[in-house]
């Protein structure tokens, strides 16, 4: 019988409840991982671990708390994970908030602070807990979902590409400290995909013109294999037909 590609390694994946976050958890299962999700919507979560148990017929652990306000229960990621199951071989921060299009001169500070919070504030969070059991996986692989916005700063979006960008440079560096290390560390930039996030930001458009979550999972999970060599890349993730996604046999 064949193994899968991810067979016996645990996965964290910030950001399951929906959108991107919740196909790439079912990806990461389908190819053999046991499967951490957190986000704040229990429902959310339960609807990802109903998907995963129809995939894989096994269920995920579901941690619902917010990244932004519940910074005990972000600290103890790492260490309960390896109580719980013993290691840790992938971190996905995926987990992002737009919050409002607005200028620059009128952000409100709630909103920054709730911004800052999610996408820099527990990129740092997460790689302060998680470190340690990256290190010690024989394969440990850390994905940051970035966005092309950093890129190419636009009227109105400067408190998500701010953020972004922080994480960005954040995550860059955390991989030069590690580049002697069997630790792999890259960001991915899903491109236009169809999402809540998405369609809160463009709401004239049609969502069945865009990319869906699935077609751009197997691209993020392409950099959580064992098999990848990939470090401190900054990877633009192309679309993939379901025919061309990873082959779950070993
Ligand atoms: N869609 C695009 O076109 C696009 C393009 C470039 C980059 N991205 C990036 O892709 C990632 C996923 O976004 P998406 O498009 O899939 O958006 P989405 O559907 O809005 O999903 C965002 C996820 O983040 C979670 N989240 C937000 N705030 C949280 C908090 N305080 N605590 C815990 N979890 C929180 C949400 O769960 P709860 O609400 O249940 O907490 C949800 O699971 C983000 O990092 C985003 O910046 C998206």
């Amino acid at each position: 019988m064949s193994t899968l590609p991810l067979q016996d390694r645990v996965a964290l994946v910030t950001g399951a409840s929906r959108g991107i976050g919740a196909a790439l958890a079912v990806e990461l299962a389908r190819l053999g991982a046991q499967c951490v999700l957190v986000a704040r919507t229990q429902g959310g979560l339960e609807e990802t671990d109903d998907a995963i148990r129809a995939a894989t017929g096994r269920g995920a652990t579901l941690l619902p708390f917010d990244l932004q306000r519940q910074e005990k229960e972000l600290d103890m990621l790492g260490p309960s994970i390896m109580e719980r199951f013993g290691r840790l071989d992938i971190l996905v921060h995926n987990a992002g908030t737009l919050n409002k299009l607005t200028p620059v001169a009128h952000i409100e500070p709630k909103d920054w602070a709730e911004t800052v919070g999610v996408n820099l504030t527990a990129a740092w969070r997460l790689i302060r807990s998680c470190d340690p059991p990256l290190r010690a996986s024989d394969a440990g692989r850390a994905v940051f979902v970035t966005t092309g916005r950093v890129q190419r700063p636009k009227a109105y979006w400067g408190l998500y590409g701010a953020t972004k960008a922080g994480m960005e440079h954040l995550v860059l560096t955390w991989a030069q400290e590690v580049v002697t290390t069997r630790l792999r560390v890259n960001l991915a930039d899903p491109g236009v995909v169809a999402t809540r996030m998405r369609a809160t930001a463009m709401p004239g458009e049609d969502p069945a013109t865009l990319p869906r979550p699935e077609d751009v999972a197997p691209g993020i999970a392409a950099l959580c294999l064992p098999a990848e060599t990939r470090h401190a890349a900054r990877v633009e993730i192309a679309p993939m037909a379901p025919a061309d996604a990873i082959p779950t046999a070993g």
